[in-house]
């Protein structure tokens, strides 16, 4: 059975780069993974007033979440952290308290830039969100992508071998930490 990722996206911009890396990496996955790009800009403003009677598209988003094998994040870097749209998201996803839609699924994380740190605040922040929601991060490879400006042709595509071999090494990775983890999930030991 292929597994489903679901893959968000930390830019809501048009040419966004981070969409673009995105779909490079769909492209270079191997075929044991299904891939649902899930929007985020649509998401309005987690408040935790509405828990008891949540916008129609929260719970959209949630179980979006909920059906997924695990979650792929892409990542800009806003002021050395995550940008504000991925944070409300993942809020919104960890909402009502003890339902959260992010319990136990595979993550991994990838961040892009056109700046050379490679996002490495951003990426390193959101890590910290996803060990608070209980789920197991790929630790390797990490892939902190910077230049990303001059990163694609004109058909979105990225030549340079040395980047491609990271993304496809990053997703083939991702894709075997899915598979093992998925397989225990839903195993969580019961209060005695
Ligand atoms: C940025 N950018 C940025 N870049 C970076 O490497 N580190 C940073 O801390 C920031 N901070 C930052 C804050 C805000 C508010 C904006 C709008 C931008 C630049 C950012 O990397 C650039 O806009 C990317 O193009 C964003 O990713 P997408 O939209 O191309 O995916």
């Amino acid at each position: 059975m292929p597994k489903n990722i679901a893959v968000l996206v930390g830019s809501l911009r048009k040419d966004s780069f981070n969409r673009k890396v995105a779909k490079q990496l769909i492209a270079l996955a191997p075929e044991t993974m299904k891939f649902d790009l899930v929007e985020i800009g649509q998401l309005s403003l987690y408040n935790q007033d509405l828990d008891d009677n949540p916008p129609e598209e929260w719970l959209e988003f949630r179980d979006q979440i909920r059906k997924s094998d695990g979650v792929l994040f892409v990542t800009p870097e806003y002021n050395r952290s995550i940008p504000g749209v991925l944070k409300n998201a993942i809020d919104i996803g960890s909402r009502p308290y003890g339902e959260s839609a992010w319990e136990r699924k595979p993550a991994a994380v990838i961040s892009v830039t056109p700046g050379r740190t490679g996002a490495f605040g951003a990426n390193h922040h959101l890590r910290q969100c996803l060990v608070f929601l209980d789920m197991p991060c790929m630790q390797q490879p990490e892939a902190y992508i910077g230049g990303a400006g001059k990163l694609f042709n004109a058909n979105d595509e990225i030549e340079d071998e040395s980047t491609r071999e990271l993304l496809r090494s990053f997703i083939t990775s991702f894709s075997e930490w899915v598979t093992v983890l998925s397989e225990t999930r839903g195993s969580k030991p019961q209060a005695a």
